[in-house]
């Protein structure tokens, strides 16, 4: 048996485990938190429309996300802080990931090194924010490259840092927080505010590892980001803590999809915590989801051990629910099987 059962359960044990400062740092977001909230509740207000009487004896949760195999279509999400939540930071998430059958991204934030979490073993994307030099930006990619990462991922919703009120009440500092390895000497303390198509294609062309961007959510910039030669999206919103009032993730999820054509696969993240959020992801178009928060939350409340329970759990949910509907793989489900959304 699974120490936790539910969702509700991890939530509470890290609630409880976590001092006030890290659990608000954590669940809190940007401004009033109205996209936060929205992300949540754009999922909530998407409803099923289930078909009956359908051989589902053999439904399965797993995928493929840009080639790598997955047990379900849930992914970790990067959390450059991820230390704070357990000293092996991402590489105990990376070995999660293994356990579970699935891939997790690792932030370029995050510890320790990336060779050392390419280390476990794990499918993994390594997560690149713009805040240094070409040569720098270079030097991650080889590293990302010569160690085995299968996709690099460049995060474009933060040309700056959003405003976190809760963070300010605690007088947090992030950068304080934990230490940076991957970042080295040559790094800028800030985001690179200057970062613009014309830059995004140059690092599409300097690298043969797909590109993803991470924090598109207009359909124009869907189609900008193709033709800049990027291989995936993720629909995001850096889970409501970048810009407040915003669209949940899900509600400007079809309009990428739409705008995409199928020419690329299509990830969402922004408030998953269990496998019907997940269905109702990919009934919209998604290939996967991410989860942020609720990794987080796993390793606050249990470690490894927990963050692989959370994603069985998940996988779990995600073949019932498919099964409840009347379908039986994850790309068999489309809008025909949702209300609203
Ligand atoms: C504590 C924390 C740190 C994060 N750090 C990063 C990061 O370094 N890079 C990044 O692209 N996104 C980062 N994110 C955003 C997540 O990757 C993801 O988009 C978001 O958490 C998804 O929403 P969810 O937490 O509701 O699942 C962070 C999120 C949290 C909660």
């Amino acid at each position: 048996m699974p120490a936790f059962a539910t969702a509700d359960e991890v939530t509470e044990a890290a609630r409880s485990a976590l001092p006030t400062e890290l659990w608000d740092y954590v669940s809190g977001g940007g401004g009033t938190e109205i996209t936060l909230r929205r992300n949540r509740s754009a999922l909530d207000s998407v409803c099923f429309r289930p078909r009956v009487a359908r051989d589902v004896s053999d439904t399965r949760a797993d995928t493929t996300v840009l080639g790598i195999e997955c047990s379900a279509p849930v992914l970790l999400a990067p959390i450059g802080t991820i230390g704070l939540f357990d000293a092996g930071g991402a590489a105990t998430c990376a070995r999660a990931a293994a356990r579970a059958g699935t891939a997790a991204f690792v932030s370029i934030l995050s510890t320790p090194s990336l060779e050392e979490v390419a280390a476990t073993g794990a499918p993994l994307i390594y997560q690149h924010y713009t805040r240094g030099s070409r040569a720098w930006t270079l030097d991650l990619f080889r590293r990302a490259e010569a160690s085995g990462y299968r996709a690099i991922c460049v995060t474009v919703d933060s040309p700056v840092d959003g405003l976190r009120e809760r963070e300010l009440r605690h007088r947090f500092d992030r950068g304080k927080a934990q230490a940076q390895p991957n970042l080295g000497r040559d790094a800028r303390r800030e985001l690179q505010a200057e970062l613009t198509w014309s830059e995004i294609a140059w690092l599409a062309e300097q690298t043969e590892l797909p590109l993803l961007l991470k924090g598109v959510t207009h359909p124009e910039d869907a189609v900008l980001a193709l033709e800049a030669g990027v291989a995936a999206l993720i629909v995001s919103n850096h889970g409501g803590r970048q810009l407040d009032a915003q669209l949940g993730a899900v509600e400007v999820l079809p309009g990428v999809v739409e705008a995409v054509g199928g020419r690329a696969e299509v990830l969402v993240d922004g408030g998953f915590e269990r496998g019907g959020d997940v269905v109702k992801a990919l009934a919209l178009g998604a290939r996967a989801v991410l989860i942020g928060r609720a990794m987080c939350l796993s390793l606050a409340a249990g470690g490894e051990d927990t963050l692989v329970e959370t994603l069985a759990r998940l996988q779990e949910e995600v073949s019932r629910t498919l099964a409840l509907l009347g379908v039986s793989t994850p790309g068999a489900v489309s809008r025909e099987y949702l209300v609203g959304g």
